[in-house]
C-alpha cells in the first residue's frame, strides 16, 4: 500500500514560471530502489498546466511493489529476487505465487497453490463452440483475445473486482486456464482434436502435453524440454509497467472485470514492438537467410528512411543486455543440443548478427542490445511451435504479471480511474459548415476511382 507521507523527501523540486515570476514546490517521493519521482498530482490545480510525455518516457504511472528494473545495469527483480536466480532455482508456479502474494511459498503453501491452480485448468465446455466460430487460419492471438474476453461470460462468480474472494478466484482461473486456451488455439489451427488438461503433470509439461499430444500415441517429452518451457514462462512472468501491463491497469481502473482486462493486455502484447517481436525475429532471420546478407540488413536498420528495425534489439528500459536474454540464450543452446538441432542455420545467422551489431557504432551509441525476444524464438521453433504461436506463449507466461498488477491496483486505496489529459493542437471553435459548401478531400480519392 502506498504511504506517500512516509516516503516524502525533505527536499523538493521547484518549478519557476518566467512569465509570472511564480514558483511552485513539487514534493519528491523516494522509492525503495530506482529513481525518485516528482509528485505532480497538484500541478494542474496550482499552475493550470499539464505535463507532456508521449510514450511515458519520464512518467511513473503508478507505485508498485512487484517488479524492479534497473535498465542501465541490466537488473530485473521480482519482489526483490534476481531473475537469474528465479530462472535457475524456482518453478514457474512458485514465481506465480511470489508475484501474486509477495513471498516465495512454504512447501505447504506451494502444494496448496498447485492444487488450486490444477483445479481450474479445464475451461467451460461451451467455449469449444466459440473456437469453432473462428476460421481455421485465424491468428491464434486473435483467438486468445476473443476467448479470454469471453471468459467473463462464463465465470460470473469471479467478475466482481470489489470482492476479495472473487478477485483471487479470477487470478487462479486466469493462470490455470491460459495454457489450456493457448493449446486449444493451436490444436484448432491444425485441425487436431482438443486435448484436456492432465492434472498430475507440471504446469509446463501439461501445456506441452495439451499442445503436442494426440489421442493415438503415448506422449513422451524430455525433462530438459519441460524445464526449458518452464523457464520460458518464468522469464516472461512480469516486467513492470510495460505497454500490455499498463493497458491491463488502465482497463481495470474503470472497474472492468479481470477477464476483459487481461484480454486487453493480450491485444496490446500482440504488436511487433512488444510481444509480437519474437515472431518478427524469426521472420527477419529467415528473410536475412544467410550470414553474407547481414551487412545489408545492418545498413537498412541504420537508415533513418528505411522502416526496417533489427527485431529483438533495443528496449525502452534496458540500455544494457536484457538480463532475460542472457538466460534465454543459454536455454536456446541447451534445447537445440537436446533436440539435435544445433546446426540450425538461423542460429548461425542470429549469433553472427548479434556479434556484428554489438560491435557496430550505431548500436553501441544508441545502447541497443538483444532483448528477451531475440533468442526465445529458437526455443519455440525447435520445440515445434509455429511462429504464430510465439506471442501466445508470451501471453501465457505474462498472465500472472498482468493479474498481479491488476490486483495490486485494485487493492491500492488511492486507486483512481486512469484518465490522461492531452496537449490539444486541433482547430479552435469555428462555425458549422453547411454540406453544400464543404470541399472534397483528396484523402478520399481512392474512393472515387
Ligand atoms: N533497430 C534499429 N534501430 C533502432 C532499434 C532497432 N531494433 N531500436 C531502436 N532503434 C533506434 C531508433 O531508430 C532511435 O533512433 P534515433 O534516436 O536516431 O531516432 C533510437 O534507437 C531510440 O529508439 P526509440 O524507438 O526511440 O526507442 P523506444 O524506447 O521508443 O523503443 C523498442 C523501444 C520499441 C523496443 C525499439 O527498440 C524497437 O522497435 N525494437 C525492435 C522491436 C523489439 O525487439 N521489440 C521487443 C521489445 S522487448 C518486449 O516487448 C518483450
Amino acid at each position: 500500500m502506498a504511504d506517500y507521507e512516509d516516503n516524502k523527501q525533505k527536499n523538493s523540486f521547484t518549478l519557476f514560471n518566467n512569465e509570472t515570476g511564480k514558483s511552485y514546490d513539487l514534493p519528491v517521493i523516494k522509492g525503495t530502489d530506482g529513481p525518485d519521482v516528482l509528485d505532480i498530482r497538484k500541478l494542474y490545480q496550482e499552475t493550470g498546466m499539464f505535463t507532456y510525455d508521449p510514450g511515458f518516457t519520464s512518467t511513473a504511472s503508478c507505485d508498485s511493489s512487484i517488479t524492479y528494473i534497473d535498465g542501465n545495469e541490466g537488473i530485473l527483480r521480482h519482489r526483490g529476487y534476481d531473475i537469474h536466480e528465479l530462472a535457475s532455482k524456482s518453478e514457474f508456479l512458485e514465481v506465480c505465487y511470489l508475484l501474486l502474494h509477495g513471498d516465495l511459498p512454504s512447501p505447504e503453501d506451494k502444494q496448496k497453490f498447485k492444487d488450486v491452480i490444477t483445479n481450474h485448468t479445464m475451461i467451460h465446455e461451451q467455449l469449444v463452440h466459440l473456437y469453432r466460430g473462428f476460421r481455421r487460419d485465424a491468428h491464434p492471438m486473435a483467438i486468445m483475445v476473443g476467448v479470454v474476453g469471453a471468459l467473463s461470460a462464463f465465470y460470473h462468480d469471479s467478475t466482481d473486482f470489489s470482492d476479495v474472494n472473487q478477485r483471487m478466484i479470477a487470478c487462479h482461473r486466469l493462470i490455470a486456464k491460459m495454457p489450456t486456451i493457448g493449446a486449444m488455439a493451436y490444436k484448432y489451427s491444425i485441425g487436431q482434436p482438443f486435448v484436456y488438461p492432465k492434472n498430475d503433470l507440471s504446469y509446463a509439461e501439461n501445456f506441452l502435453y495439451m499442445t503436442f499430444s494426440v489421442p493415438t500415441a503415448e506422449f513422451k517429452i524430455s525433462p530438459k524440454i519441460v524445464k526449458a518451457m518452464d523457464r520460458f514462462f518464468i522469464l516472461h512472468a512480469d516486467h513492470e509497467q510495460n505497454a500490455s501491463t499498463s493497458t491491463v491497469r488502465l482497463a481495470g481502473s474503470s472497474g472492468a472485470n479481470p477477464f476483459a482486462c487481461i484480454a486487453s493486455g493480450i491485444a496490446s502484447l500482440w504488436g511487433p514492438a512488444h510481444g509480437g517481436a519474437n515472431e518478427a525475429v524469426i521472420k527477419m532471420l529467415e528473410e536475412i537467410g544467410d550470414v553474407k546478407n547481414i551487412p545489408e540488413y545492418i545498413k537498412k536498420a541504420k537508415n533513418k528512411n528505411d522502416p526496417f528495425r533489427l527485431m529483438g534489439f533495443g528496449h525502452r528500459v534496458y540500455k544494457n543486455y536484457d538480463p532475460r536474454a542472457t538466460v534465454m540464450k543459454e536455454s536456446a543452446h541447451e534445447v537445440l543440443e537436446e533436440l539435435n538441432k544445433h546446426d540450425d542455420p538461423l542460429l548461425k545467422v542470429a549469433l553472427e548478427l548479434e556479434r556484428i551489431a554489438l560491435e557496430d557504432e550505431y548500436f553501441i551509441q544508441k545502447k541497443l542490445f538483444p532483448n528477451v525476444d531475440f533468442y526465445s524464438g529458437f526455443i519455440l521453433k525447435a520445440l515445434g511451435f509455429p511462429t504464430s504461436m510465439f506471442t501466445v506463449l508470451f501471453a501465457i507466461g505474462r498472465t500472472v504479471g498482468w493479474i498481479s498488477q491488476w490486483k495490486e491496483m485494485i487493492e491500492d486505496p488511492i486507486n483512481k480511474i486512469g484518465r490522461p489529459r492531452q496537449l490539444y493542437l486541433g482547430k479552435t471553435a469555428r462555425e458549422y459548415q453547411q454540406e453544400s459548401t464543404r470541399e472534397k478531400k483528396s484523402i478520399f480519392n481512392w474512393l472515387w476511382k
